[in-house]
């Protein structure tokens, strides 16, 4: 396992659009277990394969980024110290995703991307969708999805024909976002 360099914007390779999986053999295997261990690293909640500049159609996402094996943290609430059982992890992998019937209905939520770091912004999109995808295995699963799960497939699935999450912004939005931006590479 191997943690990849993230790329990060203005990359060009970022615009990429990538193409289908076709063989799911031990290469694949390693480039997403390399994927989640950039993912944890980072750490973030979901990474395209393009944003390791790979441009094969893969996604991993796991929504519970805490490392299992840290400590119990303990925090206090009410003036009672109390322990919180760190969550599990959920690695979940998608090859060749589709997206089929989005909902009318939208849901704002506030989205970052580890390829525009520090930069937060609110992106709306449809709240349900069905899922369609290809396991490390090459079987096809089908799920439906809401909240934040739909939100990040959207999201991770937006990588793939080479969208960020700033291209849903107004241009001027996206402009600041990116001098933001470039004002922080500057500081660090
Ligand atoms: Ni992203």
């Amino acid at each position: 396992m191997a943690i990849l360099e993230i790329l990060e914007v203005p990359d060009p390779r970022l615009k990429q659009v990538s193409v289908p999986v076709e063989k799911f053999d031990d290469e694949l295997r390693t480039l997403v277990s390399d994927m989640f261990e950039t993912m944890y690293d980072a750490p973030g909640i979901g990474l395209a394969a393009i944003q390791v500049g790979v441009p094969l159609r893969v996604l991993v996402i796991d929504l519970q980024p805490d490392d299992p094996d840290a400590e119990p943290v303990a925090c206090a609430h009410d003036g009672h110290a109390h322990h919180h059982q760190p969550t599990k992890r959920e690695p979940q992998v998608f090859i060749n995703p589709e997206i089929l019937d989005p909902s009318e209905e939208q849901t704002l939520y506030q989205e970052g991307c580890l390829s525009v770091p520090e930069i937060y912004a609110d992106v709306e999109r449809p709240s349900r969708i069905r899922a369609r995808w290809q396991d490390l295995d090459g079987n096809h699963h089908e799920q439906d999805m809401d909240g934040l799960m739909a939100t990040c497939l959207q999201h991770e699935m937006d990588h793939l024909e080479g969208i960020l999450f700033i291209d849903h912004l107004s241009r001027l939005k996206r402009q600041m976002a990116l001098r933001k931006l470039e004002k922080l590479r500057k500081v660090a």
